[in-house]
C-alpha cells in the first residue's frame, strides 16, 4: 500500500544541513497497522510527513495506493491538483489535535470536505456519520475546548477520514492522553483497522502501543530504518532490537559458571512444555530468570530467559536439543563464536524508550 525508496530529506538552514532521512525503504502492506518507532530526532515525523508529501523529500520515491507522489510533485498547477486529489486519500492525525477552536466539531469534520467542494448538505451527512463512527454523535454542536483530550483526538480521526482515505497516518496521536484514553483511542483505531479495511502508519515512543494494535514495526535510527517486519518476523530474527523492546528478558546468572539462554516462542512452539522436557530429557536443573508472554494477533510469542549448570561447553547437546524443537535460541554472553554481538546485546540494554 505504502513503498518508499530510498528516502531522503535534507534540511538546509544557511550553511548547516541535517539528513533527517537516510535512504529508507519502507513497505507497508494494505490493511495493516504499522507502527515506526524511535528516539527523538531519528526522523519519524520527517518521515510521516514525506509520506504524504507535506514535506517534499530531498530524493526517492514515495508510492501510495499505487500512485508515484513523488512524480506528482511538480511545479506545474496540473500536477498539484493531482497531488491535492491524491492527498485526500490519506488522512492525518497529530499528537496536539491541530482543532480549530472557533468552529464546533462538526465543523472542524467538514472543513477538508469544505476545501474539496463538497456541498454543504452532503459534508453535513457525511460529518455526522463519521462523528457517529467515532462514539461522538452527542457533541456535534460543541467547541474543541468543551471536549476532553480524548475526545478532541476522536474529532482529529473523524476530520482525517473525512476524504474517504485508504490510508491513516498517526503522528504520536496518543502521547498527549493518560494511559485509559490511550487504549481507548487506540482500540477505536484497530476498529476502523478491521471495519473499513483502513491501512495505518503510526509513529510512537511507546512499545506498548506497538504491541498493543500494530501488525508490524520498523525501528528508525539517525534517519535511517535499521529494522522492520511483522512482529512474529521481529521475533524470529535473532539480535532483534526490536524484538528484545517489546518482549524483555531481564535476569543475571546466579554464579559465573552458568550458560544464560533467551528463547522465542511463536506458533506451535508456544504451547508445548518445551522447559519442562529439557529438564526430564537431560537431567538438568533449569531456573527461569525472566520471562514474557503476550498474544500478538492472536498468536501467543513470548520470550524467557533460562540459566542451565555449567559453561557453554557443558551445554551444546541441551542447546542442540531446544533448536531441534523449532524454538529460536540465542546464548547470552560471548561463549557461542561468532554471533557473539547479537547474544552480547541483551544483557546491556540502554532505556531506548
Ligand atoms: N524543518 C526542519 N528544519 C531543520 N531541521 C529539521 C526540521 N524538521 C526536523 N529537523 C531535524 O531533522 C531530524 C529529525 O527530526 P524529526 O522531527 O523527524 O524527528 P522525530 O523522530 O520525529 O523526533 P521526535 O520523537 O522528537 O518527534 C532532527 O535532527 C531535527 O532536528
Ligand atoms: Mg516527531
Amino acid at each position: 500500500m505504502i513503498t518508499t525508496t530510498g528516502l531522503t530529506k535534507v534540511y538546509r538552514s544557511g550553511d548547516r544541513e541535517v539528513t533527517a532521512l537516510d535512504g529508507v525503504d519502507l513497505h507497508v502492506r494494505e490493511g495493516e497497522v504499522y507502527g515506526v518507532i524511535g528516539q527523538s530526532g531519528a526522523g519519524k515525523s520527517t518521515l510521516i510527513r514525506c509520506l504524504n508529501l507535506l514535506e517534499r523529500p530531498t530524493s526517492g520515491t514515495v508510492t501510495v495506493a499505487g500512485q508515484d507522489l513523488t512524480a506528482l510533485a511538480g511545479n506545474q498547477k496540473r500536477a498539484n491538483a493531482a497531488l491535492r486529489a491524491a492527498r485526500s486519500h490519506i488522512g492525518m492525525v497529530f499528537q496536539h489535535f491541530n482543532l480549530l477552536s472557533s468552529r464546533t466539531v462538526q465543523d472542524n469534520v467538514e472543513l477538508p470536505l469544505e476545501i474539496l467542494k463538497v456541498d454543504r448538505r452532503e459534508r453535513s451527512r457525511k460529518a455526522l456519520e463519521l462523528l457517529d463512527l467515532v462514539g461522538l454523535a452527542d457533541k456535534a454542536h460543541a467547541y474543541p475546548a468543551q471536549l476532553s483530550g480524548g475526545q478532541k483526538q476522536r474529532v482529529g480521526i473523524a476530520r482525517a477520514l473525512a476524504g474517504d482515505p485508504k490510508v491513516l497516518l498517526s503522528d504520536e496521536a496518543t502521547s498527549a492522553l493518560d494511559p485509559e484514553t490511550t487504549r481507548s483511542i487506540l482500540q477505536l483505531l484497530r476498529d476502523l483497522n478491521r471495519q473499513l479495511g483502513l491501512t495505518i502508519v503510526l509513529i510512537t515512543h511507546e512499545m506498548d502501543v506497538v504491541k498493543t494494535i500494530c501488525d508490524s514495526a520498523a525501528l528508525m535510527k539517525n534517519g535511517r530504518v535499521v529494522e522492520q517486519g511483522t512482529v512474529a518476523e521481529l521475533l524470529a530474527t535473532p539480535g532483534s532490537e526490536l524484538a528484545r523492546e517489546l518482549f524483555p528478558v531481564g535476569g543475571e546468572p546466579s554464579a559465573e559458571d552458568r550458560t544464560v539462554v533467551d528463547i522465542t516462542f511463536h506458533g506451535e512452539a508456544a504451547t508445548r512444555p518445551v522447559v519442562s522436557e529439557l529438564a526430564r530429557t537431560y537431567n538438568v536443573d533449569i531456573s527461569i530468570l525472566g520471562a514474557a508472554m503476550d498474544t500478538v494477533g492472536g498468536k501467543q510469542i513470548g520470550r524467557m530467559r533460562i540459566e542451565l549448570p555449567g559453561l557453554f561447553e557443558d551445554n551444546v547437546v541441551p542447546i542442540g536439543y531446544l533448536r531441534e524443537q523449532g524454538l529460536q535460541v540465542e546464548v547470552v554472553g560471548d561463549a557461542e563464536t561468532g554471533a557473539a554481538g547479537a547474544t552480547t546485546a541483551p544483557l546491556r540494554k540502554e532505556g531506548a524508550k
